[in-house]
């Protein structure tokens, strides 16, 4: 077990400290998060570990990615168990400043993502959730400017719309992407599957069955939108209630018609009851 990480609530106690490390020649890594830790998260903590000596681990539930109808109050917040947990994994410093350290009053400002941000996929059902991702990192990356930031492939959308924007506004910060960690059944890990009832959780693990098996057919030379389709049927008839479940281009996240024209993600959101549950898959 190593020391607890070190917990700053302020921008300026942040970049003193990142100063400091850097000119003791340190490799920064941040990893953006908003609580409710479990191991997918402590995964990313140890991919940064590869190649930074110090992690931050920020922890901050964005009030700006949340629509009014969403679970912004009831998100669940653990910091104490989180902590521990960055202890175990490593971490050197845990950024968890209240709200009005990144929204102050005044706060004006907006940032709209284009290109994955607008491919039709989670922004079709939750259009303000990407203006308030994009809005929320751009800050952590500047407050922290740390060398490298990592973030799950797990919300798959969300990665490609951070290195878009990344790029686009010439953030140096370096961005990493990091597999998906899944349950034994295949669940993949997420701080909203304490939310499931025991039935409900015994169904969820078909979400990745699915993908896979839809993945297989299309690398036998099925149709991805027709594949896709397929499985989206096969969902809604196991009692999922499916938003999207599509075949995209794996970087543009663009509509793709065959395997010859670019790599291939499948990507899915459908709810179970009350909890929805997004998963995505390489083919
Ligand atoms: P959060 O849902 O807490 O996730 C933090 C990071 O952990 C994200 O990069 C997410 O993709 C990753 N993650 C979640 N489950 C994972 C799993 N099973 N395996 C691997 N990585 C996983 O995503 C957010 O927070 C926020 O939108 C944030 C980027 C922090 C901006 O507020």
């Amino acid at each position: 077990m190593s020391d607890a990480p070190h917990v700053f609530r302020d921008i300026s106690s942040l970049r003193a400290a990142v100063a400091r490390w850097r000119a003791a020649g340190e490799k920064i890594a941040l990893v953006p998060t908003m609580g409710a830790l479990h191991a997918g998260h402590v995964s990313l903590v140890e991919a940064a570990r590869k190649v930074a000596q110090r992690t931050v681990v920020s922890i901050f539930v964005n009030p700006a990615q949340f629509a009014p109808n969403e679970d912004f109050d009831a998100y669940p917040r653990t910091f104490d168990a989180d902590l521990a947990k960055l202890a175990q994994a490593g971490a050197a410093g845990c950024f968890a400043p209240p709200a009005r350290e990144i929204y102050p009053e005044g706060f004006s400002t907006q940032i709209i993502p284009g290109g994955p941000a607008l491919a039709g996929l989670e922004d079709r059902f939750r259009p303000d959730h990407f203006p308030g991702v994009a809005l929320v990192v751009a800050k952590l990356l500047n407050q922290a400017q740390a060398d490298s930031a990592f973030f799950g492939e797990k919300d798959f959308q969300q990665l490609a719309v951070i290195r878009r924007f990344a790029a686009d506004l010439d953030i140096p910060t370096r961005i990493f992407g990091v597999p998906t960690l899944r349950e034994a059944d295949g669940l993949a890990l997420s701080s909203r599957n304490i939310y499931l009832s025991v039935a409900e959780r015994a169904q969820a693990p078909l979400l990745a069955l699915v993908l896979n098996e839809t993945a297989a057919a299309i690398r036998s030379g099925a149709a991805p939108a027709q594949a896709a389709a397929q499985a989206a049927l096969q969902l809604g008839a196991a009692g999922f209630d499916v938003d999207y479940l599509e075949a995209r281009h794996a970087e543009t996240l663009a509509q793709i018609a065959s395997l010859e024209e670019g790599p291939i993600r499948l990507l899915v959101a459908a709810r179970i009851g009350k909890t929805r549950l997004i998963d995505n898959l390489a083919v």
